[in-house]
C-alpha cells in the first residue's frame, strides 16, 4: 500500500476507524471520509498522519444528502490524484419486523447502505477506468446472506450490495477495475448495541470460534483485498465471521 491513495467511508468509528488504522499504517494515503467534522477526528487525523509520514485528509459528507455526497467525492477528484483504492464501508443497520417498519424508512436505509455506495462507486470507477487500474471493496454482511425476521431492510439492503459488487465486477474487470465485498460476522462496533446481552451470547455461540469479531480482523481482510496481494481476486464475497 506504500504510496497508495484510498478512499475510506464511515472513518470517524467502527471498522472504518480501523481501516484507517490499518492502511495508513501500511503506507497508504488516506481520505477519510465522514459525516461531520470533529476536532477529534481531525486530531486522530494528523496524530496518524504525522506518526506514519503519510496524508490523511478529512472529507465530510452525509451519505443521506446525494448533493452532498457528490460535491465530496468531487472534491476528492478535483485533487487530481490518482484514486488507487476505494473502501465502501459506512452503514446503517436496523431491526425490525415488516408489519412494525414504514416503507420509506427501508427506502432511507436502503439511499445510505445502497444506492450512496453506487454513487460513490459511479464517480471513483470513472477515474479508475481512466487510469486502468484500482481496487474497490464494498462492505457487505453476512445479514445479507442468512434471512433472519426483523432484517429485510438491513439484510435486503447487504444482499443488493453483494450482487451489485459481482455484476461491477464484470463490467469493470475487463478495464483493470477489482470490485470484491467483505460479509463480516458480528463485530464488536456499536452497531451490534442495539443488541441485548443474550443476544449477543448467541450470536458469539454460533461461531465455530465462540466469539464475535474485532474490528481490525475486517480491515486487515479488506487491506488484503484492496492489496496487489489478491490481484486476481475479483468479484468474491468474502465471509469474515468466524466459521458460522
Ligand atoms: N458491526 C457488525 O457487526 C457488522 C456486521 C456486518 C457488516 N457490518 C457493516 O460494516 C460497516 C461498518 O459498520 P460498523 O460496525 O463499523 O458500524 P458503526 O460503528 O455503527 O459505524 C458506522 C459508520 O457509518 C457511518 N455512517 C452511517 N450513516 C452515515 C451517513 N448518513 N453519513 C455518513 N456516514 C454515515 C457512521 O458515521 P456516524 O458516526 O456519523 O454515524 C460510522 O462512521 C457497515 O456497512 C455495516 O453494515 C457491520
Amino acid at each position: 500500500m506504500q504510496g497508495k491513495n484510498v478512499i475510506i467511508t464511515g472513518s470517524n468509528r467502527g471498522i472504518g476507524r480501523a481501516l484507517v488504522e490499518t492502511f495508513v499504517a501500511a503506507g497508504a494515503n488516506v481520505w477519510a471520509c465522514a459525516r461531520r467534522a470533529t476536532s477529534e477526528h481531525e486530531s486522530w487525523l494528523q496524530e496518524l498522519s504525522s506518526s506514519h509520514g503519510v496524508w490523511v485528509k478529512p472529507v465530510y459528507f452525509d451519505m443521506a444528502d446525494a448533493d452532498a455526497v457528490n460535491a465530496g467525492i468531487q472534491s476528492i477528484l478535483d485533487e487530481g490524484k490518482p484514486v488507487d483504492v476505494l473502501v465502501n464501508n459506512a452503514g446503517v443497520s436496523t431491526v425490525g419486523l415488516l408489519s412494525m417498519s414504514k416503507v420509506d424508512d427501508i427506502k432511507a436505509l436502503f439511499e445510505v447502505n445502497f444506492f450512496t455506495m453506487l454513487r460513490i462507486i459511479q464517480k471513483v470507477s470513472k477515474k479508475m477506468v481512466r487510469q486502468r487500474c484500482g481496487a474497490i471493496v464494498n462492505m457487505g454482511s453476512i445479514a445479507g446472506i442468512e434471512p433472519q425476521p426483523g432484517k429485510i431492510a438491513y439484510g435486503s439492503s447487504k444482499a443488493a450490495v453483494m450482487m451489485m459488487t459481482k455484476c461491477l465486477a464484470k463490467e469493470l474487470g475487463p478495464m483493470g477495475v477489482r470490485v470484491n465485498a467483505i460479509a463480516p460476522g458480528p463485530i464488536e462496533t456499536e452497531m451490534i448495541h442495539q443488541y441485548t446481552d443474550d443476544v449477543l451470547k448467541n450470536l458469539a455461540a454460533e461461531s465455530a470460534l465462540r466469539r464475535l469479531g474485532k474490528r481490525e480482523e475486517i480491515a486487515q481482510v479488506a487491506l488484503f483485498l484492496a492489496s496487489d496481494k489478491a490481484s486476481y481476486i475479483n468479484g468474491e464475497i468474502i465471509k469474515v465471521d468466524g466459521g458460522r
